[in-house]
């Protein structure tokens, strides 16, 4: 059994490592090196990725690659995407060329709003709960002035404040349920640093507020924190074309390829084992962005796939119709995102991200990032109904293969070349290799 360890966030980071290697490495120095191998040169650099996490220890590299020729409400975007996933940016491009010679994608912000809530317990009359939140709800305004005063300035705040009564699910238990505008930051600080203070405003004022008993005056606060379920922070990307133009190529038709699509899209409506991996793809583009762009993808999984459920029923997220002969496929999707506060402004690469995307604001990023999400699926849904997603993803995934078999340069290039005429599988290419390497040591 491994050994316990008490104060180990105290230890030097070198002490910390010490520790690991020694305790849980058979080759203690091995080990060390392959940590030590990922930390950056620039001590500054390296001391900034330390200090955004407790107990760093090295750096977890991920590829941060860029698919380019995305054209949006007629600008054109190459999109920064950090994945491990060896098809994504592949198929994000593909998808970008395509719908960029078929006038390119369309969004719209339909809405901004985020949410947070104070969660309580009051044992009382509702009616009394009522008049005191009436009377008590300016001063919840009031008490944030110092936090709110900056996100005022410049447009935002807390837009509402309402009391909900959710005694039919729990004995005793009601909301503060409010409502932000963050503007171009994510806002979870904010928001969140708001709830703390209505709480405690609430908690103070019950206790002197004279309808209530000495029972009812005793509000006890649960938890105070934002929502990540953001279903009115709200983006739709789409695209269309005339049917005829769906098709690039002589062995599918545009009208066969769209009644295939249509159908993949309906299955997923209908049946959720296959929307689950339908909407994965989609969060394939998505999640690459917003990790680039150095924004909460935990945050956007939770929301997305909340809002992907919101019938009842877990369900695609995108949607197809054909209407006099033009073919048109939209999402529709909660994204809360910010371009300033967070990793936006400390982190090189995020930083570079930005720029890269001509310095967007939230509602900008927002409309990027639906469309990654929609690119990606309308490449997933092509490749799936005509030859096959294996053909594209085993391509991308070659070089994996010949790098877990530590194959040369020189191999590399004959093996890709071999496999530009032959179907890619996991033992094609060992068996392809084998003979490579018997060959060559006649
Ligand atoms: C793989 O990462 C994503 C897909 O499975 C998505 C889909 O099936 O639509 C290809």
């Amino acid at each position: 059994m491994s050994k316990t360890i008490s104060g180990f966030s105290k230890l030097t980071k070198s002490k910390k490592i010490d520790w690991i290697v020694d305790t849980y490495f058979l080759n203690a120095e091995s080990a060390r090196d392959v940590l030590k191998q990922y930390w950056n040169s620039n001590d500054a650099l390296q001391q900034l990725h330390d200090e955004f996490i407790e107990n760093t220890i090295t750096n977890y590299y991920l590829p941060f690659g860029v698919a380019p020729n995305f054209l949006i409400n007629k600008k054109l975007y190459t999109i920064p995407m950090a994945i491990e996933e060896s098809s994504v940016v592949a198929a994000a491009s593909k998808a970008a060329k395509f719908w960029l010679e078929r006038g390119g994608f369309k969004t719209k912000v339909i809405s901004t709003t985020k949410i947070g809530q104070v969660h309580f317990i009051y044992k009382g009359d509702f009616e009394k709960l009522k008049q005191f939140f009436s009377l008590v709800k300016s001063k919840l305004f009031e008490t944030t002035k110092a936090i709110t005063r900056n996100m005022k300035k410049r447009g935002g705040g807390i837009l509402d404040i309402e009391l909900r009564d959710k005694t039919t699910d729990i004995d005793s238990y009601y909301q503060l349920h409010a409502s932000f505008e963050t503007l171009d930051a994510m806002g979870a600080n904010f928001i969140n640093s708001c709830l703390e203070q209505f709480a405690k405003t609430f908690k103070f004022e019950a206790l002197s507020f004279k309808l209530f008993s000495e029972t009812e005056k005793h509000i006890e606060i649960i938890m105070s924190i934002l929502s990540n379920y953001v279903p009115d922070c709200l983006v739709r990307a789409e695209v269309s074309c005339k049917i005829e133009d769906l098709s690039d190529n002589s062995s599918i038709s545009g009208e066969a390829f769209a009644n295939k699509f249509i159908q993949a899209v309906r299955i997923a409506e209908v049946e959720p084992y296959r929307a689950v991996t339908h909407n994965k793809g989609i969060m394939n583009g998505i999640d690459a962005v917003v990790l680039a762009t150095g924004n909460d993808f935990r945050a956007v999984e939770a929301g997305v796939h909340a809002y992907a459920s919101k019938s009842g029923k877990y369900s695609s997220l995108t949607h197809v119709k054909v209407e006099q002969g033009l073919f048109t496929f939209w999402m529709e999707i909660p994204l809360a995102l910010g371009t300033v506060g967070g990793l936006t402004g400390l982190h090189p690469l995020v930083k570079l991200a930005l720029e890269l995307l001509h310095k967007p604001s939230a509602k900008e990023l927002m409309q990027i990032v639906a469309v990654a999400g929609l690119a990606q699926n309308f490449a997933a849904l092509r490749s799936l109904t005509t030859t096959g997603i294996q053909q594209g993803h085993m391509k991308m995934h070659l070089m994996n293969i010949l790098n877990q078999f530590e194959a040369n340069d020189a191999e590399k290039k004959y093996i890709t070349e071999h496999f530009k005429t032959n179907v890619v599988t996991h033992s094609a290419v060992i068996e392809a290799l084998k003979k490579l390497r018997v060959s060559s040591e006649k």
